[in-house]
């Protein structure tokens, strides 16, 4: 029988999951300062002094502006700048230690083609949680006066941004996000009338179409304005103090949303409207979810006077080029199968990871420590052999780990100053001989080196975790039998530190019996091909047979000069740019026996492109199942073209449970529901939950689009405005599409968990775990005509976002908005006799799009029902209550347009939902202001006089 394991890195497993996939800088907040604040410049931006010299000012403003918002909690007092080696030298750059660009909290980047010059944060986490980066254009940091009239002043743009970043916070406007997020930018409110999307309710404006200027109109469909109806704030006059991560640009606006009925009116938080900031945090005020937050929780950081809010700038300077120690344990417990396949493993990366220009070093430690190789550039395959050739053969002895690393150092120091460099340390962990790795750490620390360890052994010591955590290394497991977890190991540290670029694009390890032939496929996609190669690797028996097959039907087998076989890995390397497409292959075992063997494809992009890449990440690192809550993990998979999201593809994960490794698999999903913070954004979400016992899971993640119906949302416009005359084709300038990819696949690790108090028997024994609360909760259509009112959010699962459909779903509503909300299970439910159109007890498939039809039971003027709703399992575990939205149900007569504005109005809605709620402002100022004569001239003149108000995303 052929045991197939087609998870690849079941056992890879990082202990630290945010170690594996760009764990970002820590930020410490201490007696209200921020320091290792990290912000990097990417080496494809053009060296320009000038966007140095903007951070600066850009941070000094931020301070204050950040000091003033949190109420003298917080500012910033140390900022680490990372220039790329691109750039010219000079004396005041410090060289960079374990700061790389990947860990930044703030990147300086070229634009990403969703976002243009806008400022932006990655966040996949759900409310309270920190966003990944902050990306800032070159053209944005340089150009202040552009970056202030698009998007207000630069340190508030920054102090919003930081809101999203470090706390998790979410936007308070109304948004049509060309990846379909929408969130409506006018609302009904409980006591009466419609009211803008906005925090706090006491910003002043008002409220006309975007194009035509004309007064907004009631739209009987919704109740609400017309979908280019805008709320234009007054620049002048307006009181209101709040809300940062509404109009942050407002010069009054100077702190966040609260919900302390004794504070300031003016920034006191609206629950009310519907925006994403409410429908994620349920309803919390800015500030309620930043007191949980460990920089402000139970006090901490109290309110301090500081002389200066001014911060330090230290410059750091990435070295020219990556340098690497592998250091590896020869001692007498390697002896055997697991030091063959290390050297096996090693042999592959040296062959063919390690990027030409990298400098790499060999040390092996037993009892003691030696240099085997010193550091070398590698620019030959004359020194990819020289390294290979000092591999170790021979263990024996104890097992002195600090010996090893002090010889790590030592090796970089040979060629310079240490900092920077990489010692990449595998060993099985049982130190014996002094020193021991603590008391080689603060050595380490002190010179600046980073160090990824690979524990090769199920019971490691744990402080090989705490020594990558504190350098800033990566830390992974790895089970001695098992070669894809340890070559996983060793790519994702070259890739995380030292600027590889190749991709897996398989990566497999099985078993075969004895004669058999394996057959398989992988495709090889044409943002990849430089230097593809194919390695098979085996310990025992004979030498397997291989043949390939190009796309193009030629076959690559024994004899072919491509054809390289070693006493223990067959690698075919296929020079220049492999033709995309399937390469198909055949692998047979020669022998009469079962043979282990492991397959693994890499390619690299062919000259700068930018491949598509997978990424993976895991929500936590350990979990304790013993609390009185449901816990779930959240598995994350991020897969991307550069900063271009690919949607539409097949993403599963295998989880690897304890304790025999038995798998499980799921399948990600990118729809913005569950587990899934953002739709269509790339990052692809689910919930794990179905723990087996107590120990380590190990994540590891398949990207698949065999079947050709992933692509990438493309939206042409240019940077920071699109074309700006309405007559000239700006529709076609905000356009949004989605290109088709080709077939490719990708794997790649998701790290390892920790799981404890699992009850015994595991916990999918009872259904103990609720549906998911639903957070998109929307109004489709009101009728008053039918006294009707439709309804519509993402399905979700028995147990959180998977599992069958949910049993039934609970929904309540109310006349009015705070009995709804403080008391949910209070309030008058839906029955089945109202429900005209879909049903509350059979539920689609988790995921899917649910829309319901409700009869209400009044009509009226200044009739208003608030909604809400749970989703519930058999057992009766329900999800939280969801977000609320509000519907009105007066009549509303039909909107009367003259011709002049219908025809805007038709233009309007193309864009409406077209482009982002940035580019519609943006226009408005424009068109506004050359093509129309102003239908209110005195507060129109004022928003002209004033900063344009692009809200940032
Ligand atoms: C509308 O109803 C709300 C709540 O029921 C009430 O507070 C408000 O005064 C009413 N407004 C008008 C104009 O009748
Ligand atoms: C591909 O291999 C050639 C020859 O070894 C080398 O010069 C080149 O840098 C490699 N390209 C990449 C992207 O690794
Ligand atoms: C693999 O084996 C099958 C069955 O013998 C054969 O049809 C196919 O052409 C082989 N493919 C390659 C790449 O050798
Ligand atoms: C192949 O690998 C499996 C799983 O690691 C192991 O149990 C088995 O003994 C190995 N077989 C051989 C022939 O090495």
């Amino acid at each position: 029988m052929t045991a197939i394991r087609w998870i690849l890195l079941l056992s890879a497993f990082v202990w630290h999951s945010e170690a594996s996939f760009r764990r970002p800088f820590e930020i410490k907040l201490q007696n209200n300062e921020y320091s290792d604040v990290l912000v990097a410049i990417n080496k494809d931006v053009p060296e320009d002094y000038r966007i140095v010299d903007r951070l600066k000012e850009i941070f000094t403003e931020a301070s204050q502006d950040l000091y003033v918002a949190t109420n003298n909690r917080a500012f910033f007092k140390e900022v680490k700048i990372l220039i790329p080696n691109t750039w010219s030298k000079k004396p005041e750059y410090l060289p960079a230690g374990t700061e790389t660009f990947d860990r930044a909290n703030v990147r300086v980047d070229v634009p990403n083609p969703l976002y243009g010059d806008n400022p932006y944060v990655q966040q996949k986490g759900g409310c309270g949680e920190a966003g990944d980066y902050m990306h800032l254009t070159p053209r944005y940091v340089v150009d202040k006066d552009y970056g202030v009239m698009y998007w207000g002043p630069n340190g508030k743009t920054f102090v919003h941004e930081w809101g999203h970043l470090r706390w998790g916070l979410f936007d308070e406007y109304g948004y049509d996000d060309p990846s379909g997020e929408s969130y409506p930018h006018f609302y009904r409110a409980s006591v009466g009338g419609v009211e803008p999307t906005r925090c706090s309710a006491k910003v002043a404006g008002y409220s006309q179409h975007m194009v035509t200027g004309a007064p907004c109109q009631l739209i009987p469909q919704t109740g609400v304005y017309e979908p280019e109806c805008r709320f234009f704030p007054d620049f002048s006059g307006n009181r209101a103090t709040a809300s940062y991560m509404f109009m942050h640009f407002l010069s009054q606006v100077k702190g966040f949303c609260h919900s302390d009925p004794e504070g300031d009116p003016l920034s006191y938080h609206n629950r009310e409207a519907p925006n994403k900031h409410n429908s994620v945090c349920g309803g919390q005020s800015a500030w309620d979810v930043m007191n949980k937050h460990q920089d402000f929780a139970r006090g901490a950081n109290p309110p301090r006077e500081v002389g200066s809010t001014e911060p330090d700038f230290i410059l750091l300077q990435q070295s020219e080029s990556y340098r690497v120690v592998l250091v590896l344990d020869v001692s007498g417990s390697m002896q055997g199968e697991p030091i063959r396949r290390l050297v096996q493993v090693s042999r592959r990366f040296i062959r063919t990871t390690v990027v030409t220009g990298t400098s790499v070093g060999i040390v092996t430690f037993s009892a003691d420590a030696s240099i085997e190789h010193p550091l070398v550039r590698v620019t030959s395959q004359a020194d990819r052999r020289g390294l290979i050739n000092a591999l170790p053969s021979n263990t024996g002895g104890g097992t002195c780990i600090g010996c090893g690393l002090l010889k790590g150092v030592e090796a970089l120091e040979s060629v310079g100053p240490p900092q920077g460099g990489i010692i990449l340390l595998v060993s099985d962990g049982q130190e014996n001989r002094d020193p021991r790795i603590s008391d080689v750490i603060p050595e380490l620390l002190r010179k600046r080196v980073i160090v990824a360890t690979i524990a090769y052994s199920r019971d490691a010591d744990p402080t090989l975790q705490t020594l990558a955590l504190q350098t800033g290394g990566l830390s992974f497991f790895s089970a001695i039998r098992d070669s894809t977890a340890l070559d996983n190991a060793f790519t994702a540290t070259f890739e995380a530190t030292a600027g590889g670029k190749g991709v897996k694009l398989l990566s497999e390890d099985r078993t075969m019996s004895g004669r058999e032939t394996y057959s398989n496929q992988v495709y090889v996609d044409n943002t990849v091909g430089e230097n593809t190669t194919f390695s098979v690797s085996w310990l025992d028996g004979r030498q397997p047979r291989v043949t390939l097959e190009t796309p193009l039907g030629f076959v690559i087998t024994e004899g072919d000069p491509m054809y390289d076989v070693t006493s223990d890995t067959i690698t075919i390397e296929i020079p220049g740019t492999a033709t995309p497409g399937k390469w198909a292959f055949n692998i047979t075992n020669n022998g009469p026996d079962d043979q282990n063997i492991t397959i693994i494809v890499t390619s690299n992009p062919v000259n700068d492109n930018e491949p598509i890449k997978v990424s993976a990440q895991v929500s936590a690192v350990s979990l304790d199942y013993s609390s009185s809550q449901p816990t779930a993990l959240r598995i994350f998979a991020s897969v991307r073209r550069g900063y271009l999201p690919v949607i539409g593809a097949v993403v599963k994960v295998l989880i690897e449970k304890p304790p025999s490794g038995q798998a499980e698999e799921i399948t990600l999903l990118d729809n913005g529901a569950g587990a899934d913070v953002a739709m269509n954004d790339g990052v692809y979400s689910r919930y794990f939950f179905r723990f087996s016992t107590n120990g380590r899971y190990g994540v590891s993640v398949k990207v698949d689009n065999s079947q050709g119906d992933a692509g990438y949302i493309v939206i042409n416009r240019g940077l920071g405005a699109p074309p700006l005359d309405p007559g000239t084709g700006y529709i076609g300038g905000g356009d949004v599409q989605q290109e088709p990819l080709e077939q490719f696949q990708r794997m790649t690790t998701g790290g390892v968990f920790e799981v404890q108090g699992v009850p015994s028997g595991g916990v999918s024994t009872r259904d103990m775990l609720p549906p998911s609360r639903v957070e998109d909760l929307a109004i489709v259509e009101v009728s008053y005509a039918d006294a009707t009112v439709t309804l519509s959010w993402t399905a979700l699962g028995d147990d959180f976002d998977q599992g069958g459909p949910a049993h039934y779903v609970e929904i309540r509503y109310s006349r009015h908005f705070d009995q709804l909300a403080d008391d949910f299970h209070g309030s008058a439910s839906v029955d089945h006799s109202q429900v005209l159109q879909g049903s509350l007890t059979s539920l689609p498939e988790p995921g899917s799009a649910m829309t319901i039809v409700i009869l209400v039971p009044d009509r009226g003027h200044n009739v208003t029902f608030v909604f809400a709703l749970r989703m519930c399992d058999e057992a009766d575990n329900c999800g939280d209550p969801s977000n609320i939205v509000t519907a009105n149900l007066e009549y509303i007569p039909e909107p009367v347009y003259t011709n002049d504005t219908l025809t805007w109005a038709l233009v309007g809605s193309v864009l409406g939902v077209a482009v982002l709620a940035a580019v519609l402002a943006l226009l408005y100022r424009k068109v506004w202001r050359s093509k129309f004569k102003p239908a209110k001239s005195t507060k129109v003149a004022a928003a002209n006089d004033n900063p344009s108000y692009v809200p940032t995303v």
